[in-house]
């Protein structure tokens, strides 16, 4: 099985989504910057969601624009794949106003979550996402899916396997390249990882799958390796462990970048991403944002692991 290994740096969405204090355009850029020259060849910028809903990620059209001016110039590598959240039509009109080429859906595996963070049923998303991959295949933007509580909700409990597996498939069916299948709440463990990825790669290859776990209960590390065992290469992750869903209570984080970059290099997989940039980035970060962020390697620091 191959050792390359992809990761998604969220921490500029679903970092600063859940942060309580807001960075402004000029910080956000600088953070994106800074992201670019570790090595990380994707990167979630923003959303095009409602601002009433999460003003955080207002300003994602300028934001974008301005990225995309400083990659053209070379100030940004070519090579970096941007994307965004789009939940709706709506959503997606202000990525196409923005000229990024790349957008993430995003839906649920349980009802009231659903609910609670874009108004809507799961059946309801769907129609909608149906609608932004026509509008993307039209304008040839590639598209990502997102399941969130696919390991249990906030609001039910348990989530059936079977759910997420259908969810998965029609994902896939409808057009995405790939599905990143969340642990918003951050309570899986390597159980539950082998149980539900052994079913859902009967419906989708390894590498349409990427796997987005939160480290609320420090699980997410023994995760991964379990990922990793059924061939899973893509990971999301977000600087200093920023993080969580305004619309999950008790999501205190995202998996850290720097702390799945270290297990990987550690383990001998292909991660040409730069350690001691990424801790120096989080030490920015936590300046910016006045409060200390959760990783473990961005405290204690590296190691002669490679
Ligand atoms: P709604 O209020 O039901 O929308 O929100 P509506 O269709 O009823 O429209 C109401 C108003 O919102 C209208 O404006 C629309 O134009 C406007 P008005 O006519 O009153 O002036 N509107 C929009 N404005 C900007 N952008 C849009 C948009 N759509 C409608 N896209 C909506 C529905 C989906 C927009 C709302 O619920 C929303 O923005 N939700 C976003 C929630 C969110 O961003 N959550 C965090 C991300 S998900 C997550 O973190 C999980 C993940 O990280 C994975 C994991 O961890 O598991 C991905
Ligand atoms: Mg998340």
């Amino acid at each position: 099985m191959s050792k390359k290994i992809q990761i998604v740096e969220v921490g500029p969405r679903d970092g600063l989504q859940n942060e309580k204090k807001v960075l402004d355009h000029n910080a956000k850029i600088e953070l994106i910057k800074k992201l670019a020259e570790t090595g990380l060849k994707r990167i979630e910028i923003g959303a095009f969601v409602s601002p009433t809903w999460v003003p955080q990620m207002s300003g994602s059209i300028e934001l974008v624009r301005d990225i995309l001016k400083l990659q053209s110039q070379g100030a940004i590598a070519r090579n970096i794949q941007l994307s965004c959240l789009v939940p709706n039509a709506r959503g997606m009109e202000d990525a196409l106003k923005s000229g990024i080429t790349e957008v993430a859906i995003f839906g649920a595996c349980s009802e009231t979550f659903s609910k609670k963070n874009i108004n809507c049923s799961i059946a309801e998303s769907f129609i909608r996402f149906r609608q932004v991959m026509e509008m993307a295949k039209y304008h040839k933007i590639k598209v990502r899916g997102y399941l969130s509580t696919a390991f249990g909700c906030p609001y039910e409990g348990k989530v059936a396997e079977t759910r997420v597996v259908r969810l998965v498939r029609a994902m896939i069916k409808m057009g995405a390249y790939e599905v990143s299948v969340g642990d918003t709440i951050g309570v899986a463990t390597p159980k539950q990882v082998n149980s539900l990825l052994k079913k859902v790669l009967h419906v989708a290859k390894p590498g349409q799958i990427a796997m987005h776990y939160h480290d609320t209960r420090g699980t997410s590390l023994a995760n991964v390796c379990a990922s990793l065992e059924f061939g899973v290469r893509t990971f999301d992750s977000s600087i200093g462990g920023l993080g969580g869903c305004p619309y999950a209570k008790g999501a205190t984080g995202n998996l850290a970048t720097e702390d799945l970059v270290y297990l990987l290099k550690g383990m001998g997989y292909d991660v040409p991403i730069d350690l001691e940039k990424l801790i120096q980035i989080k030490k920015w970060t936590e300046e910016k944002l006045g409060r200390e962020l959760p990783s473990r390697v961005g405290k204690a620091g590296a190691w002669n692991i490679e």
